[in-house]
């Protein structure tokens, strides 16, 4: 007979869904792994197993089948909550690819609520993003900065999974719900173990710098340093992917004290701000390296700057980040230097 301690993962084999998984091992849950390895590696259980000491349970399945969703619930008794990171999340590639973003992100979130009313479950944390924010009037936003008209297909999927969530609980469905809003998570576990893995080239900035110190890239191009801020640079809230799998954790306890259907967006960042110049700077200072970088045009949709007013997770679910800057540039150096080929 399993606990009721059971949380189904989907994406738990990504880059937060793998931190997320250790953090959930670490407080006493069980997670239920689901994953198609579109955009990840096999290997990266077996290192999850390494860390946490566990053989966990994976299920090899498209979260757009309802049949194979719905099996992985019925063969497993004690599920008492899902978090939900299963979706493509590639903003360029969205913006070229709108049906196929939309067909998986919107779906998946469809089946997830649907075999959650099936088997009782009502505790749910959703992946969102600041992404929803678009370009801010203020560049530090909290939960009651208006939801921009998005600015891509994907932030459009984000904006849509949070309303159909919210139009769920107001169904009358059994449903708790936190919409967590990440903001830019960076770094790797300390072990060095698991970390992001881009799928060919990166759209991201750290793991584009980490690509270029290795000799994968030839030179990071910084798009733009003609902005209206202080180096010209963009700015943006860096978190430490870490801190953010905890987050999760801390919501999924929240959710389990409340006593009727919610459904509550949390910002998940530092509260910080650092330009891109400044990553760079800091990543050639804690990792003793250079890095090769030109200054070029600006990015198309790049937000200028936004960072998070992150007090309300700080207060409602007493999360609160113990990382640094210096160590998630330091984590994601080390994880880069260990990737399996
Ligand atoms: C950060 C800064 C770039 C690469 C995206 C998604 C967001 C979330 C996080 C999913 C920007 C600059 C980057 C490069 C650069 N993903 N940059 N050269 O765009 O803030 O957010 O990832 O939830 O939804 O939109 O992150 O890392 O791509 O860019 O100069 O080679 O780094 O211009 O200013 P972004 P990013």
């Amino acid at each position: 007979m399993s606990a009721n301690n059971q949380i189904v993962v989907t994406g738990g084999a990504g880059y937060i869904g793998s931190h997320t998984v250790v953090e959930l091992v670490n407080a006493g849950y069980e997670p239920i792994i689901i994953d198609d390895f579109r955009n990840s590696k096999e290997w990266i259980i077996d290192r999850l197993n390494d860390i946490t000491n566990q053989s966990l349970k994976v299920y090899t399945v498209d979260c757009t089948s309802q049949t194979d969703i719905d099996k992985v619930f019925a063969d497993n008794k004690g599920i008492v909550g899902v978090i939900h990171f299963a979706a493509y999340k590639a903003v360029g590639e969205s913006v070229a690819e709108p049906v196929m973003y939309y067909e998986n992100n919107i779906t998946s979130m469809c089946v997830v609520l649907n075999a959650m009313k099936k088997f009782n479950v009502e505790q749910l944390v959703f992946s969102s993003s600041c992404t929803v924010y678009g370009e801010p009037d203020n560049p530090i936003v909290d939960e009651h900065t208006p939801i921009q008209k998005a600015e891509s297909p994907y932030g459009a999927t984000k904006i849509a999974c949070e309303q159909l969530a919210q139009f769920a609980v107001q169904s009358g469905q059994a449903l708790k719900i936190c919409l967590l809003r990440y903001f830019n998570p960076i770094g790797a576990h300390p072990s060095g173990k698991i970390g992001e893995l881009p799928q060919g080239i990166p759209n991201n900035l750290v793991p584009y710098i980490t690509q270029t110190v290795k000799g994968i890239r030839e030179k990071l191009t910084v798009f733009g340093d003609d902005y209206n801020t202080a180096d010209g640079t963009c700015i943006r809230d860096y978190i430490h992917v870490v801190d953010l799998a905890d987050a999760h954790v801390k919501a999924l306890n929240w959710l389990a004290k409340q006593s009727s259907s919610v459904c509550e967006p949390f910002n998940l960042g530092t509260g910080k701000g650092s330009s891109v110049l400044e990553i760079i700077h800091t990543f050639e200072n804690v990792n003793q390296v250079k890095v090769n970088y030109q200054i070029g045009d600006r990015r198309p949709g790049d937000v200028e700057q936004i960072w998070a007013n992150a007090a309300k997770a700080n207060n409602v679910l007493n999360w609160h980040c113990k990382y640094t800057m210096a160590d998630a540039l330091k984590h994601s150096w080390n994880w880069e230097q260990n990737i399996e080929a």
